[in-house]
């Protein structure tokens, strides 16, 4: 069974490689976004439930829960809320 990545409810097909954010945009997800770089904090999203794994170092701040989509991935089901 493959993995998910869900956001606001709705399940979407999770591809290990890219970024959350980059499975995001392939499902045609309005996302909120802006240095793709860990910087800005543009992407941030609430963790429901799963394990992000971070490409690179976020440099934005992160409260308790939060999830910067553009610079990480999940190996795993993974499950998300917008801030909107
Ligand atoms: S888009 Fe700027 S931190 Fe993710």
């Amino acid at each position: 069974m493959s993995a998910k990545l869900t956001v606001d409810g709705i399940e979407y097909p999770l591809n290990t490689e890219k970024t959350l954010l980059e499975n995001l945009e392939s499902q045609a997800v309005k996302v909120e976004f802006h240095c793709r770089d860990g910087h800005c904090g543009a992407c941030r999203c609430l963790l429901i439930s799963g394990q992000p794994e971070y490409i690179s170092y976020p440099m934005a701040y992160l409260r308790d829960g939060d999830v910067l989509t553009c610079c990480c991935t999940a190996k795993d089901d993974i499950k998300l809320a917008t801030y909107r």
